[in-house]
């Protein structure tokens, strides 16, 4: 699909070179088709080594000789980008856009053009090639354009299309989420650490518990009640521990984690307050 295609990632920071790293790897397309921008020199020779592609600080010559704009530069960053790309844009090119926050149709008025948008919410374990990604496609974008863009993003990780309108809310959940499973295996090793287990061993224990219930979540398709209630032992170590975070709320407190970000988001994505 994205054989005899160009694609330009304009802003290529962490989020950006995991794409380029992901579509390289899954031989989507070749190293010569793809130009990544930024301003730093010095982190635009890096990415031409790692990557073998070509790199350019000038992002009116990048999105000149692309048939996909990759945007992912900082929303703040968002109207000093579309304001300077905006004269040589045309108007068959596609657009998708990792910025949080910024809606399709704030990027199609920034740009003065009406061209084909999808948005993406991509999270940091598209790193490692294991990334959530939300996909969601403006006014003017067909389902020819979000199915590159779900190529695109499946190199990466998984992909699932939603209504623009839930993108707050997918942030909360899979975009901001990484975050708090962090947070729980940082207690976690705490808690090892606690009874008497060396911190490096606590960390790969904590760490592969979690990677593998979610390994167990996705591949049994099983409710995650389900596999709960199958390791809890009657009278045994695991009921004592849920009857505890029941009394603490930890459920709660994550629909209400999950709520919060997405609150956030919404907040931040009114025009002039954008963030990520
Ligand atoms: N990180 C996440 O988990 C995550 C998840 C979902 C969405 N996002 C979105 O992804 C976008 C990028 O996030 P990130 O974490 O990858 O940030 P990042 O590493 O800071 O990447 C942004 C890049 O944009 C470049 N840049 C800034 N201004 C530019 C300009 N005028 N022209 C060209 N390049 C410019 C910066 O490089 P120079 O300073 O060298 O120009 C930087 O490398 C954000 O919009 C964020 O909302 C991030």
């Amino acid at each position: 699909m994205l054989k005899n295609k160009k694609i330009a990632v304009i802003g290529a920071g962490h989020i950006g070179s995991a794409i380029i790293g992901g579509i390289l790897k899954a031989k989507l397309i070749s190293p010569k088709s793809v130009t990544a921008s930024r301003r730093s020199a010095e982190a635009l020779d890096e990415l031409k080594k790692r990557f073998g592609i070509q790199t350019t600080p000038d992002n009116r010559r990048a999105v000149k000789g692309a048939d996909i704009l990759i945007l992912a530069v900082k929303p703040q960053g968002a109207p000093a980008l579309l304001e300077e790309i905006a004269p040589v844009v045309r108007e068959d090119q596609l657009l998708i856009s990792v910025m949080a926050g910024v809606t399709t149709e704030r990027i199609n008025k920034l740009l003065g053009k009406p061209n084909p948008i999808v948005r993406a919410m991509p999270n940091t374990p598209a790193l490692v090639d294991a990334g959530a990604t939300p996909l969601s496609k403006g006014a003017h974008a067909k389902d020819a354009d979000l199915a590159i863009a779900e190529t695109i993003f499946k190199a990466v990780g998984i992909v699932e299309i939603v209504p623009e309108s839930l993108m707050d809310a997918v942030t909360g959940l899979s975009g901001s989420g990484p975050v708090y499973i962090y947070m729980v295996i940082e207690a976690l090793i705490d808690g090892g650490v606690k009874m008497g287990i060396p911190r490096t061993v606590a960390r790969r224990l904590a760490a592969q518990t979690v990677l593998g219930a979610a390994k167990l979540v996705i591949e049994t398709g099983k409710h995650p009640a389900i596999l709960k209630d199958e390791v809890t032992t009657p009278g045994g170590t695991a009921i004592a521990a849920v009857h505890m975070l029941e009394s603490k709320g930890l459920r709660n407190v994550l629909i209400e984690a999950v709520a919060t970000a997405a609150r956030r988001s919404q907040e931040l994505s009114r025009p002039g307050d954008a963030g990520s």
